[in-house]
C-alpha cells in the first residue's frame, strides 16, 4: 500500500477511482489535509496534500509528524514524498527527475521526532512503535540508509524504461525556508556535497524511518539554486514546472504502484531493531 505525499491535485491519476477521504485528529494534531484514499487495479493508494489543499501550510509549519500519523494509522507501509528542489549539481537541468539517496538538514525549530522519552505522546492502540512510545525509553534510528533501497530501485528502473531525463545518488539538503537560499548559502551547501535543495524533504524522511515505513524521495529540478541561476527566484517559476510535469509525475506513480511487490524486501521494517536504549 502506497501513499504519496505531494501536490494538491497529483490525485486524478488515470485508473484511480477513489473510495473515500479519511481525516481525523492525530495525537500530533491534525494533518494538513484528508486522505484521499482509493485503488489503482486491486492495490490500495492514497495521497495526502503537503501544503493543504489551498496551499496554506509554509514548508516550516508543515504537520509533519500528524501527516506520516495518520498515514501509518490506516495501514500505508510505503510513502513517496514528491518535491520541487533547487539544482546546485552542474549537472542537474530544469525538467529533470531526481532520486535522492541521502540527506543534509539544514532546518530548525521542526518537530522531527516521535521518540521524546518520558515526554512522547503515549498513543493508544497496538504495535511496536505504540509500545516504545509507551516505555518512554529513549530510542535512536539508523540512517546510514535513509530512503528505501526498494523504492529507489523501482524509481530508477521506471524514469530508465520511460526516457525521462533524471539522476540518483543525489543528496538532498533541507533548508528551513520559507525564504529561498542566499548565494553564500548555496555555495555552501554545494562544498558540503549537496546536489539539490528543497525546504520540505525534512523530517518526513525521518518521520517514516521512526514508524518503520519505507520512504521515497522523488524530486522535480524546478530552477537552478540561487546564484546559479543568474536571476531572481520565484515561486511562480516553480510551481510551473510542476505543473509542466504534472502528466509526467503520474505516470511515474503509476508505474510504481504497479511495479512495487506486495513484500517488503528492504531493511526498513526492521528500522526499531536494537534502536531503544
Ligand atoms: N530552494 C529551496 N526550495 C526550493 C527551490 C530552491 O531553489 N526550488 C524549489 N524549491
Amino acid at each position: 500500500m502506497l501513499a504519496v505525499i505531494g501536490g494538491s491535485g497529483l490525485y486524478n491519476l488515470e485508473g484511480f477511482k477513489i473510495e473515500r477521504e479519511v481525516f481525523f485528529e492525530t495525537p500530533f494534531g491534525l494533518p494538513s489535509a484528508p486522505v484521499v484514499i482509493g485503488k489503482v487495479g486491486d492495490r490500495r493508494v492514497a495521497f495526502l496534500a503537503r501544503h493543504g489543499r489551498d496551499h496554506s501550510y509554509p514548508p516550516h509549519r508543515v504537520p509533519y509528524r500528524a501527516n506520516l500519523w495518520i498515514l501509518y494509522k490506516l495501514g500505508f507501509k510505503r510513502i513517496l514524498g514528491v518535491f520541487a528542489v533547487g539544482s546546485i549539481n552542474r549537472n542537474y537541468k530544469p525538467g529533470d527527475f531526481v532520486v535522492v539517496e541521502d540527506f543534509i538538514n539544514f532546518t530548525s525549530g521542526r518537530e522531527d521526532t516521535y521518540y521524546e522519552g518520558k515526554f512522547s505522546h503515549f498513543p493508544e492502540g497496538e504495535g511496536e512503535v505504540e509500545d516504545l512510545l509507551r516505555s518512554k525509553r529513549a530510542v535512536h534510528v539508523d540512517f546510514s540508509e535513509p530512503y528505501c533501497p526498494q523504492i529507489r530501485g523501482a524509481l530508477v528502473e521506471i524514469l530508465e524504461n520511460k526516457g525521462f531525463a533524471y539522476h540518483t545518488g543525489a543528496v538532498y539538503a533541507c533548508t528551513q525556508g520559507p525564504r529561498f537560499e542566499t548565494k553564500a548559502e548555496i555555495r555552501m551547501l554545494d562544498k558540503l556535497g549537496s546536489d539539490v535543495v528543497g525546504m520540505t524533504g525534512y523530517p518526513e524522511v525521518a518521520l517514516a524511518r521512526e514508524l518503520t515505513l519505507c520512504y521515497g524521495a522523488l524530486c522535480v529540478v524546478a530552477n537552478p539554486a540561487a546564484g546559479i541561476a543568474s536571476y531572481p527566484l520565484t515561486s511562480d517559476e516553480v510551481i510551473e514546472m510542476m505543473k509542466e510535469k504534472e502528466e509526467n509525475i503520474k505516470e511515474i506513480i503509476l508505474d510504481l504502484v504497479k511495479k512495487l511487490p506486495e513484500e517488503r524486501s528492504c531493511p526498513c521494517p526492521n528500522a526499531l531493531k536494537g534502536a531503544q536504549v
